[in-house]
């Protein structure tokens, strides 16, 4: 990607060149959706889209940052000296919350930075854009302050961010698919230990789509934390029957033996997609490790319906697009991805079926909600990486 337009802006705001600029990737996720928080196992992968920052240092201990995606809020300008969560600073509250973090895990951070940021993550398609300027700030500190911090690190440092500072009760998976993102691989990632494996994810014949509904992720942080709740509230219950730290860790048939106690149908229907999503997920990647890839799209088709029939986290938008997706020649499966309630979807698609598909899905789905979605071909990329 030509980044001269990055250039360009960082010296006609700040007046001198940047010394370097960085990339952080986004995230799609293949299975294992809402399990993360479940002591589950999670499939996600780097995207070549993500976040861009061009940056150079200060003599003094200020930070002044302006982002192409939002030009109309200028130059925001905050010191090292408070980084307490400021609603005026708005987006880079991200920034302030993991230089904070950052200071308290005891890194020096000697000065300031002045920072141009621009993104092509499509705001709100549940694509992890706040994860990648999260990973994209870790790198960025750790590159330019010389600090020593590893990718686990800096993905603990993000997802603490996102906790505590931003206030969102999200999961370890974007974060750790951002910041160890390897390109044409997956991430397996074991959610309890968070042990993790990168697996080969290069197929022959087939692309992933990533199908944007184009309906922003509203309330999807409120119902978000709803889910977490009933997920909790069902695991104190089983506690009390079996010695598990996590819903995950229990199996299918001794769910059903014991329905009884989690006596509230919503909380056992919750517990039943967690549980059945993990075993979904460790069957995904064995199909792939035989290059199965009509069963690997067997079971992105059953995640979706458990997401939206167990976990009821899809929606009328969707579920148009993931059923317009399932009727389209060439495809092999098709889910959400990401937290739901609007944001993105993926499919399996044949390569030589690729321009039909999207011709087809996009006419049912304007017919049926009244808007496009957009498409794009997922490509598989890296971690955070400095550009030049
Ligand atoms: C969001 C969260 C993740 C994960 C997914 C659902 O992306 O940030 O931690 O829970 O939703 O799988």
């Amino acid at each position: 990607m030509d980044l001269s337009f990055l250039q360009e802006k960082f010296i006609s705001v700040f007046g001198k060149s940047s010394e370097a600029t960085f990339f952080a990737p986004g995230r799609v996720n293949l299975i294992g959706e809402h399990i993360d928080y479940n002591g589950g196992l999670v499939f996600p992968c780097a995207i070549t889209l993500g976040t861009y920052g061009s940056v150079s240092k200060r003599s003094d201990k200020l930070f002044r940052v302006y982002s192409l995606n939002f030009e109309n809020l200028g130059i925001i300008q905050f010191s090292l000296d408070d980084l307490s969560y400021n609603t005026d600073h708005n987006w880079c509250n991200y920034l302030k919350g993991v230089l904070k973090y950052m200071l308290e895990a005891g890194h020096t951070l000697d000065t300031g930075l002045d920072l141009v940021v621009f993104g092509n993550i499509p705001n709100g398609s549940g694509l992890s854009s706040s994860a990648s300027l999260e990973i994209l700030m870790c790198k960025i500190c750790t590159d330019m302050y010389k600090l020593n911090l590893s990718g686990v690190e800096a993905a603990l440092l993000g997802k603490k961010v996102e906790n505590e500072y931003i206030g969102v009760n999200s999961g370890i998976m974007d974060q750790f698919a951002i910041a160890l993102g390897q390109e044409n691989h997956a991430l397996l990632l074991d959610c309890n230990t968070q042990k993790y494996e990168h697996i080969p994810f290069q197929l022959k014949g087939y692309s992933i789509i990533i199908m944007n509904t184009n309906k922003r992720r509203e309330l999807a942080d409120s119902k978000y934390n709803e889910r977490r709740g009933e997920c909790e509230s069902a695991l104190s219950k089983l506690k009390t029957v079996f010695n598990i730290e996590a819903l995950c860790d229990l199996k299918v048939e001794q769910l059903d033996e014991v329905s009884h106690i989690i006596n509230d149908a919503v909380e056992f229907k919750r517990a039943q997609h967690a549980i059945t999503e993990n075993t979904r997920v460790i069957a995904a990647t064995k199909a792939l490790a035989s290059n199965d890839l009509v069963t690997f799209g067997k079971l992105l088709n059953d995640s979706h319906r458990s997401l939206k029939d167990d976990y009821e986290v899809t929606g009328k938008e969707l579920d148009t697009l993931v059923a317009a997706a399932w009727n389209a020649e060439g495809v092999l499966g098709a889910r959400m991805t990401g937290a739901g309630f609007g944001g993105c979807a993926i499919a399996l698609v044949a390569d030589q079926n690729v321009d039909a598909f999207i011709e087809q899905v996009n006419v049912k789905y304007t017919k049926e909600i009244g808007y496009e979605a957009s498409f794009y071909i997922a490509s598989i990329g890296n971690g955070p990486t400095q550009i030049h």
